[in-house]
């Protein structure tokens, strides 16, 4: 099969992609995949080399579109309800009341999910604040998520999901928060909307700060897509907007002692968790 997309070629698209997006991509594990995306989209806009869709892609690419659809097509989403659950335990019993302890009784709690995929990870979020239910009723506590694939915050907003999805959701929290559909759960009236969803790349500094600041940031499973000069640009941008006291939390698999050394680890229940 031969592709728009040359080998030499897939230096350049990859060069490309990891300056604005920081995701990293081998060619050993990534050409076909990237190439059967050029074709794809040259077809769809009446472009037969790969030069002119590269053209299009940096320098006629005003309203965003293409880096949009390239982004929609690299990005793996894989996620679930409850995942890594234990740090939505933490979260609801150690962060929470310490945070609302501390923080005066006006200010509302910010807790961000970046990235949040589908809409999962807030929504756990969520169900485990509700579920443990004391800060929650005497405090506001927002939850963000933001993704920076466009195809999964129009699923996020919808709140429909799949068996798969909830599978790790205990059957009582799952009767009492979701609706059963004819294929799968939907996020029950209560809690429809609850989280703020936006398309928002954590590179991109002018929509991080539009974000504001936060006192809980969860960041899973997402640096493992980049190099070390991107994990630590990204790890910096989230020192920047936590709230003094703020709290981070990465995946299993993800180590901020690694990356820089500006927070503070602790190891709650088996979790880490890193203070600023
Ligand atoms: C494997 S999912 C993780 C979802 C969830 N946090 C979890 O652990 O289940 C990784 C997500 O990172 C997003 N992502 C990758 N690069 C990003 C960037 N530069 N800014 C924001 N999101 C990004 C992808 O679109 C994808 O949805």
């Amino acid at each position: 099969m031969s592709y728009i997309l040359s080998k030499e070629n897939f230096a350049k698209i990859g060069e490309f992609i990891y300056r604005k997006s920081g995701i990293y991509l081998e060619a050993d594990k990534h050409y076909d995949k990237i190439a059967k995306y050029v074709d794809k989209r040259a077809k769809e806009l009446e472009i037969d080399n790969f030069r002119k869709y590269f053209f299009a892609l940096r320098f006629d690419d005003s309203d965003g579109i293409e880096f949009q659809e390239l982004m929609n097509a690299v990005t793996v989403n894989e996620t679930y309800f409850f995942r890594e659950k234990d740090q939505f335990e933490v979260l609801a019993n150690h962060i929470l009341p310490n945070l609302h302890k501390k923080l005066p009784a006006s200010k509302p709690i910010r807790i961000l999910s970046a990235p949040c995929s589908t809409g999962e990870e807030p929504y756990s979020i969520i169900l485990h604040i509700v579920e443990e239910g004391k800060v929650v009723e005497e405090r506001d506590i927002e939850v963000v998520g933001i993704d920076i694939d466009s195809t999964v915050i129009e699923k996020a907003n919808k709140a429909s999901y799949t068996e798969r999805s909830v599978h790790a959701i205990p059957p009582v929290t799952l009767s009492n928060w979701f609706t059963k559909k004819k294929f799968g759960y939907e996020i029950g009236e209560d809690l429809h909307g609850s989280v703020d969803f936006q398309v928002a790349n954590v590179f991109d500094k002018q929509q991080m700060r539009k974000l504001g600041k936060f006192d809980v940031i969860f960041s899973r499973n997402m640096l493992i897509y980049f190099d070390d000069a991107s994990r630590k640009e990204v790890a910096m941008t989230f020192y920047d907007m936590l709230n003094p006291g703020g709290y981070v939390l990465l995946g299993h698999a993800e180590y901020m002692s690694r990356i820089v050394s500006v927070f503070n680890a602790q190891k709650v229940n088996n979790c880490l968790i890193y203070q600023k």
